[in-house]
């Protein structure tokens, strides 16, 4: 994050876990050096502990991943007792994700985890439906975007990083309207509404009926908002939304992220994220990039490449 930014947060590199999969960090401190990652987004948190979906709640896809988990977590108390002393003793910063279903729940979770040793920054996880508002998700509205924002900015002193979800008709203005309600950094995207049916059962394949889609299948709708909302706001952009390959981090520092998450690979390449940080490394020697800066956005820099009409399509 900016480093002029009061709130700001200095990552050794640009790559991080995306919350949600890769558990509290100390889940895979034994497999490799986890202290090499730029930063751990642990997963979501919520006031009180949650059980979370009925089962199932993962689904394959093409390409994909369906996961219905509802927000399964040991609770807020939790995590400063148990995890946060673990995650002061690491390298690496720990950004705690946070979910409510009222304003005031987020910002009491933010006021809990304000000060905390071990923890270097909240993600605000809007995608969550505000039960005030008849179930609407916070994210998906520039409105109730920005109340959760200024609320969580308010209580803590710690960097806020808010993360924006897909479902919603303008990503762009949420975005605006966040960045001006005093986050720090953006993070996107959140998982993409979807289900599957068992065409023997005759049944919804999730025990939830609906989820969220991740995965490779996602990554060109995630690339092509990020770089739509990294041209229209000034605070960075954290890339997220099937990444795999270091190739496809680049695409996402070239459509304007600062820095990156590893979601859904981490299930079946645990070690993903350490070797993005590696594949950079060998793409910035090759290309002779001393600096990251000079990649970020690149792909605006290009003569044709700065707007595009209507969707491009047909
Ligand atoms: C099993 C699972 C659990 C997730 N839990 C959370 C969560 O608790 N909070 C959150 O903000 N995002 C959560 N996500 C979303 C991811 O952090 C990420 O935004 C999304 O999966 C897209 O990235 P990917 O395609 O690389 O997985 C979850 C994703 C998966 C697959």
């Amino acid at each position: 994050m900016a480093p002029d930014n009061k709130y700001g947060l200095l990552l050794a590199n640009p790559v991080m876990t995306a919350s949600g999969t890769f558990g509290y960090g100390t889940e895979y401190s034994h497999m490799f050096d986890i202290q090499k990652l730029g930063a751990i987004v642990c997963k979501g948190t919520t006031l009180e502990p949650r059980d979370g979906n009925p089962q199932p709640r993962l689904a394959e896809t093409a390409c994909g991943l369906l996961n219905s988990i509802g927000l399964q977590n040991i609770g807020v108390k939790a995590v400063i007792k148990e995890k946060a002393p673990v995650w002061a003793s690491w390298r690496v910063p720990v950004i705690v994700n946070i979910a409510g279903e009222t304003i005031e729940d987020y910002a009491q979770l933010a006021g809990e985890l304000d000060g905390i040793a071990g923890i270097s920054g909240i993600e605000v996880n809007i995608s969550c439906p505000n039960v005030n508002a008849g179930g609407a998700e916070f994210g998906a509205n520039p409105h109730s975007a920005a109340a959760v924002t200024a609320a969580v900015r308010a209580a803590t002193s710690l960097p806020v990083l808010v993360k924006l979800t897909p479902n919603t008709s303008d990503i762009v203005k949420v975005a605006m309207a966040v960045a001006e309600a005093g986050a720090d950094a953006i993070s996107l995207i959140n998982t993409l509404k979807g289900m599957a049916i068992d065409i023997t059962t005759r049944r919804p394949l999730l025990g939830n009926i609906t989820g969220g889609l991740s995965g490779p299948a996602i990554k060109p709708v995630a690339l092509y908002m990020v770089y739509e909302v990294a041209r229209a706001v000034k605070i960075p952009v954290v890339g997220c939304g099937g990444i795999t390959t270091t190739g496809d981090a680049i695409e996402f520092i070239m459509a304007g992220a600062s820095a990156i998450q590893v979601g859904s690979v981490s299930f079946t390449n645990p070690s993903a994220p350490l070797d993005v940080i590696e594949g950079i490394k060998q793409f910035m020697k090759q290309e002779n990039v001393e600096d990251i800066d000079d990649l970020i956005g690149a792909a605006r820099h290009q003569k044709f490449a700065s707007g595009g009409r209507g969707n491009g399509a047909n």
